[in-house]
C-alpha cells in the first residue's frame, strides 16, 4: 500500500527514484510523485495516474541532484488526483514528505494548525503531518528533530521520508506499522518500503523497527528511536536475485508466477522433508516443538488469499495433528477481544509479512500471552520479526497483485506444518512416508497441468463475456472454490462466488440459468459421489459446467456427458490436491482477464501489500 523510495549518494537521484518506483509500483498506482533538491532548491513533481504519466513530466537531462525521494500512491484520504498525490509540502514549501500509512489524529492536528494560521491545499492526512513538521522546524531549524518531535504527537501508522531545502544533504526516514528498509551502499543509501527497490544497488540492508528513525547523509547513517536514543542495528543480506524481478519473457508477472510454481514448491520443501522416516524438519520451529506437541488449539489468522490458505491449513492440521484449529480474518480477530489461552498458538499467514491487520492480530495475540508463529514469504518483514518463531515460504518476490505462487507455497508449508506436528503425535511413519512421496511428486504434476494452458485459454475465451461465475467444491476443494472465484474477481472484474458445493441448494442455486458458467472441483476423493449429485442439480437447471477432474478416476465416466468441459489434473492424495487443483483456476482467471484486456498485474483499486487497515 503506497510504495516509497528515497536516495542519497552519488548517482542521479531522478533515475534511481524512477527505477525504484517501477519496482514498488505494485504497492499502489493511483498517482505518483517525486521531490529532489536541485542546486539548493526543492523541486517537486507529481501526477495522478500511472508512473509513466509522472515520467513524462520529468526532464531527466535537466536534473543532476543526488538526493530525493518518490512515492506511488494507493489513496486512503482524498481522491487520487494531482493535488492529493505525494510528496506533500509544509507551508514554507521547503519541507517535503512522502508517507505510507494513516495519520489517525490528522483532523485534531489540522484544526490545531488551522487555528495557528496554517493552511492546507489537499484533503490528505499526509499534508497535515508535513505542515506539522514544518511548524516545528520553523522554530528549531533541525529537520531530524522536528520529525522526531512531530511523530511523538502522531497516532496512526507511517513509513515516512522527509527532506528539507535548508538541509540539502540529509534525508530522514521513520516508521511505525508501515515497512521501511535501509539499503546500505558505498557512499550511498536507498530507503524504501520494499527490498525490491533496493536490490538494484545493494544487497546489504537494515530493517528499522517501529518507532525508529534514520538520519542519512551520503556517507553516514544514524538510527535512533523516537525517544532520541541511538540504536545499533544488524546489517543483513537480501536473499533473492535481480532476475527474479523481471518478467522473464512472460507478458505479465502473474503468468510468470503461475508457471514458477513447480520451482517454488520445491523451494518450500527443500531440506524439510525426510522420505526415509516420513518426517518433516522445520528449523524455525525447533524452539517451540515441545509446546506444539501438546498444543490444545491453533488459531490461523490472515487476509485475502492467505486466509484461503488458512482454511485449507485447518483441514490439514485437524486431519494430521488432531488439534482443533480456528481460522480468523485478521481484521475481525484483532478487534473482537478474542478468547486466547496462554497455551494457544496463533499463526499468521502472509505473503508480504506487512499486512496491517495480520500484523496487529499477532500483536493482540502476543498481548494475550500465547505463542505466535509466522508463515511468511518476505524475509525480515514485520510479521516475520513480530512472531516468536516461524517458517519462510522461499517463493521469491511475488509481484503480480493477485497472489498465485505464494498461495501454493503457503498451502505446501501448512501441509508440512500439519505433518510436522502430526508425526509428533499420532501419524504413523508409513502415513508420513506416503504423504512425503506425494509432496515430492507435486512439481512434476504441476508441470503437467501447466501444459494444458492453451486448452484453458480456449475455455477462457468462450466464457470471457459471462458476467457471473460460480465456483463449487467440497472438503479441501471448498477453499479452492473461494480462491478460484477471488482470482477471477480481482483481475477480470467479473463477479464470481465460491461456495461449498452442498450449500448451493440453500441459495445460490437460484442464480443458475443457461448463461451461468459453474466451475466444479470434481477431483477424486471421498466426497466425489456427493459432489456428483450437486453437479447433477446444476446441470438440471441449465448451468454450463467446467469440471476440474482427476485423471484415471472411474467416476469421471459418470460426469463426462453432463459437463461442457473437463480439465484433467494428475491424481494425488486429497490432502495434497488443493496445491494442484488451484492451478487451472489461476490460469482460467488469467486468460479471462487477458481476453478482457485488463491490467492484470495491477488491477484497479487493489494493491499488493495492504499496510493500512
Ligand atoms: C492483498 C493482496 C492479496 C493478498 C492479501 C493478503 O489484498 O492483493 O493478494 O492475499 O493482501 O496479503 P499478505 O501479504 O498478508 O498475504
Amino acid at each position: 500500500m503506497c510504495g516509497i523510495i528515497g536516495y542519497i549518494g552519488k548517482r542521479k537521484a531522478t533515475e534511481v527514484i524512477m527505477n525504484g518506483l517501477k519496482r514498488v509500483e505494485y504497492r499502489g498506482y493511483d498517482s505518483a510523485g517525486i521531490s529532489i533538491i536541485e542546486n539548493g532548491k526543492l523541486v517537486t513533481i507529481k501526477k495522478s495516474g500511472r508512473l509513466n504519466e509522472l515520467n513524462k513530466l520529468i526532464d531527466h537531462n535537466k536534473y543532476s541532484s543526488n538526493i530525493g525521494f518518490g512515492h506511488t500512491r494507493w489513496a486512503t484520504h482524498g481522491e487520487p488526483n494531482d493535488i492529493n498525490a505525494h510528496p506533500h509540502l509544509d507551508n514554507s514549501g521547503k519541507v517535503s514528505i512522502i508517507h505510507n500509512g494513516i495519520i489517525e489524529n490528522y483532523s485534531a492536528l489540522k484544526s490545531l494548525l488551522t487555528k495557528q494560521g496554517y493552511h492546507f491545499k489537499t484533503e490528505t492526512d499526509t499534508e497535515v503531518l508535513a505542515v506539522y513538521i514544518g511548524s516545528i522546524y520553523e522554530k528549531n531549524k533541525n529537520i531530524a528533530e522536528a520529525v522526531r518531535l512531530a511523530l511523538a504527537d502522531v497516532t496512526g501508522t507511517f513509513g515516512l521520508l522527509v527532506i528539507a531545502e535548508d538541509e540539502p544533504d540529509k534525508i530522514i526516514g521513520a516508521r511505525r506499522g508501515s515497512p521501511l528498509v535501509i539499503g546500505i551502499g558505498k557512499n550511498e543509501f536507498i530507503l524504501a518500503s520494499d527490498q525490491t527497490a533496493i536490490v538494484d544497488y545493494t544487497k546489504h540492508v537494515i530493517y528499522p523497527d517501529d518507532n525508529e528513525m534514520v538520519i542519512l547523509t551520503k556517507d553516514s547513517y544514524v538510527i535512533k528511536n523516537l525517544d532520541n536514543i541511538n540504536i545499533n542495528k544488524e546489517i543483513t543480506t537480501i536473499e533473492f536475485e535481480l532476475n527474479q524481478l523481471e518478467k522473464g519473457g512472460f507478458p505479465h508477472f502473474m503468468l510468470k508466477e503461475i508457471f514458477e510454481q513447480g520451482k517454488t514448491i520445491e523451494n518450500a520443501t527443500r531440506g524439510r522433508i525426510i522420505l526415509a522416516t516420513g518426517d518433516v524438519r522445520l528449523g524455525g520451529l525447533t524452539e517451540v516443538a515441545d509446546r506444539l506437541r501438546t498444543a490444545k488449539r491453533i488459531i490461523l489468522t490472515a487476509c485475502g488469499t492467505s486466509w484461503h490458505s488458512a482454511l485449507i491449513g485447518k483441514y490439514m492440521i485437524e486431519t494430521l495433528a488432531r488439534i482443533p484449529v480456528d481460522v480468523e480474518y485478521a481484521s475481525e480477530f484483532r478487534y473482537r477481544d478474542p478468547v486466547i489461552y496462554p497455551e494457544d498458538f496463533v499463526v499468521a499467514i502472509s505473503q508480504s509479512g506487512e499486512t496491517a491487520d495480520t500484523l496487529e492480530a499477532i500483536r493482540e495475540a502476543k498481548r494475550k500471552g500465547c505463542t505466535t508463529l509466522g508463515i511468511v514469504n518476505v524475509v525480515g518483514s514485520s510479521i516475520a520479526r513480530a512472531t516468536d518463531a516461524g517458517v519462510y515460504l522461499h517463493a521469491g518476490p511475488e509481484i503480480g497483485v493477485a497472489s498465485t505462487k505464494a498461495f501454493t507455497s503457503q498451502v505446501t508449508v501448512l501441509l508440512l506444518f500439519a505433518l510436522y506436528i502430526g508425526r509428533m503425535r499420532s501419524v504413523s511413519q508409513t502415513e508420513g512416508i506416503r504423504i512425503i512421496k506425494e509432496i515430492q511428486e507435486i512439481p512434476k504434476k504441476i508441470e503437467k497441468i501447466l501444459q494444458q494452458a492453451d486448452k484453458i485459454k480456449e475455455i477462457a475465451k468462450r466464457y470471457s463475456k459471462s458476467r457471473n461465475f460460480l465456483y463449487l467444491g467440497r472438503g479441501y476443494n471448498y477453499p479452492i472454490a473461494l480462491e478460484g472465484a477471488l482470482k477471477l474477481k480481482e483481475i477480470s472484474y467479473v463477479h464470481a462466488e465460491g461456495y461449498p458445493a452442498a450449500e448451493m441448494k440453500h441459495g445460490p442455486l437460484a442464480l443458475i440459468d443457461d448463461e451461468m458458467p459453474v466451475v466444479f472441483l470434481a477431483t477424486k476423493d471421498e466426497v466425489f459421489d456427493k459432489l456428483r449429485s450437486n453437479l447433477e442439480e446444476v446441470k438440471a437447471r441449465g448451468g454450463k459446467i467446467i469440471a476440474i477432474a482427476t485423471e484415471n478416476n472411474e467416476g469421471n465416466e459418470l460426469i463426462k456427458n453432463k459437463v461442457e468441459h473437463m480439465i484433467y489434473i494428475p491424481e494425488t492424495l486429497p490432502i495434497v490436491m488443493p496445491i494442484l487443483s488451484i492451478i487451472p483456476l489461476q490460469l482460467l482467471a488469467y486468460y479471462i482477464a487477458d481476453e478482457l484486456g485488463r491490467d492484470i498485474d495491477n488491477p484497479r483499486h487493489l494493491a499488493k501489500s495492504v499496510t493500512v487497515e
